[in-house]
């Protein structure tokens, strides 16, 4: 047996050390700003572990009434500062971005399974940048006009799948949305490899919304443990991780470059790249490799579809409205069209309410400071990862509009602004979303093509089992028993 014996003396060190620093009184160490307020600290281990906790956003945006807009947590060596207000979270992510655009340390993440190789989660640095410029050619306002048509076409293929097969509409949404980003990354012809890569895309998406939690594994804490043998539990899936990781970076791009190699490769970032190199890139093709994954496994569209669904289902007059005007503007002859977008507000506003009623990232991805800072008087040591509390700003107390209903006039009614999730969905900084100009026209064209073609009512049972318990919709959320009814309408 592995012996962890001196682990849990490290552990027990940091938190002797935790505890009495609290009792100390949470000053920091210019002795003049106190840590911003927090949950009590316990021996040992602080208050750290209440961040990882299921639902973790709830409690935190519970915690928004009594601590305010800043609440700090430490323990075992680490900080977090939840962010509750958006004008805080855009002074720290935006104004001070040179500060916060670090991505946390992950022992487990990082140096097991690598997942730093990705720009999602590599150091803001050399590395970060080379990469995210090179997918901002696909990914950019005017580069996405090309994929207009194309995503026109996904959305009518999702309709037609889904006549045939309207009870599977929760893997058909997955694969269609998959189906938008590899054409636009790696413009893959066959549907087996197609399903293959998605489903690639989706293993690792599971594997590292784990990973990426600081502290979701005991190395995390105690660093040296990523030295255990490779039969210890943790050690398993980091090699499971690793290989996984490796695979979704190879095997889609070995796919193009053998379709380079026989003349029939389409267009896409990797073949376009492949083939019109930029100047002086050092490891040229290991960076397409990766920026290319990285845009690949970020596949929240269908999240957003999903919450959607399930809101048209419970909301019917909602979608009444929306499908009234639908039929005002494009009519019954033909499917809604990209060029329909500014002309259908309420439309538009269910899709910013789908976004909000269920945002697909509640907390953000974490950014982490790389200075010690003050903010509203609190002191921010260096190296504390921010969690952006987003479900706070969704959920924010409304007078006129319940924040937990889905109404989709909260958003056209201009005496009672409510705030856009297009400013907070898609995070925030140097780190913001680089895929939201292409994921804001697919989930235009999947909503309005699905409003178009189907009739979306709760089973025949009347009872909606998936649970508005689930706050997130995502490909790992039990939705399986979840039977809607999509009834075609217009085909
Ligand atoms: C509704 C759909 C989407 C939502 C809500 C969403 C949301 C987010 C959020 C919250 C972040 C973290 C930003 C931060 O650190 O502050 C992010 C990062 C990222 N997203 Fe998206 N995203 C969506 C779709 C997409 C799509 C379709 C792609 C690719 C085509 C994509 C690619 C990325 C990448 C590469 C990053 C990492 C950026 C970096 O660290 O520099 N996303 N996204």
């Amino acid at each position: 047996m592995i012996d962890l014996e001196p682990a849990w003396l490290g552990l027990i060190l940091l938190g002797v050390f935790t505890f009495y620093a609290a009792k100390r009184g949470l000053r920091s160490t210019t002795g003049i700003h106190p840590y911003p307020p927090g949950p009590p600290m316990r021996p040992l281990i602080g208050n750290i572990m209440e961040v990882g906790s299921r639902y973790a956003w709830l409690k935190l945006t519970g915690y928004k009434e009594q601590y305010g807009d800043l609440v700090y947590f430490q323990g075992l060596g680490k900080s977090v500062l939840v962010v509750n207000s958006l004008k805080a979270i855009l002074d720290l992510l935006e104004k001070r971005a040179n500060n916060y655009s670090d991505r946390p340390v992950l022992i487990f993440g990082n140096d097991l399974i690598g997942m730093n190789r990705t720009f999602l989660f590599a150091d803001y640095g050399e590395e970060w940048r080379a990469q995210r410029k090179l997918a901002h050619a696909a990914l950019g306002p005017s580069a996405v006009k090309d994929y207009i048509s194309m995503q026109e076409n996904v959305s009518i293929e999702l309709s037609r799948e889904l006549i045939k097969a309207p009870q599977d509409f929760y893997s058909l949404i997955r694969l269609a949305a998959g189906r938008t980003v590899i054409t636009v990354t790696y413009g893959v012809r066959s549907a087996s490899a197609e399903q293959e890569f998605i489903i690639l895309a989706e293993e690792i998406n599971r594997v590292c919304q784990k990973a990426a939690i600081p502290g979701a594994y005991l190395c995390d804490f105690v660093p040296w443990l990523k030295y255990a043998p490779s039969w210890v539990p943790f050690q398993r899936v980091a090699t499971y991780g690793r290989r996984l990781l490796d695979d979704v970076l190879d095997k889609p791009f070995k796919y193009v470059q053998k379709e380079m190699d026989t003349g029939k490769a389409v267009p896409s970032l990797v073949q376009h790249l492949l083939s019109d190199p930029p100047e002086a890139v050092a490891d040229f093709e290991e960076k397409v490799k990766r920026a290319a994954a990285t845009i690949f496994a970020c596949p929240q569209i269908y999240s957003v579809v999903l919450a959607f669904i399930l809101a048209m289902a419970q909301y019917p007059e909602a979608q009444r409205s929306a499908q009234a005007e639908i039929d005002r503007v494009v009519g019954t002859d033909r499917p809604p069209r990209m060029e329909d977008m500014p002309d259908l507000p309420y439309v538009n506003a269910v899709i910013k309410e789908a976004m909000r009623w269920r945002p697909t990232l509640p907390l953000g991805v974490p950014h982490r400071s790389t200075e010690d800072d003050v903010y509203g008087g609190f002191f921010i040591p260096k190296s504390t990862v921010i969690l952006a509390n987003v479900w706070a700003v969704a959920f924010q107390p409304d007078e006129k509009y319940e924040p937990q209903a889905f109404l989709p006039e909260r958003f056209l009614d201009p005496a009672h602004p409510t705030i856009d999730p297009a400013i907070w969905a898609f995070g925030f900084g140097r780190r913001i979303c680089p895929g939201r100009y292409l994921a804001e026209n697919s989930l235009f064209m999947f909503i309005s093509t699905l409003l178009w073609a189907f009739d979306i009512s709760p089973p025949a049972s009347g009872e909606i089992k998936v649970a508005s318990k689930e706050y997130i919709l995502r490909y790992d959320t039990a939705l399986a028993p979840i039977c809607l009814m999509l009834i075609p309408t217009n085909t």
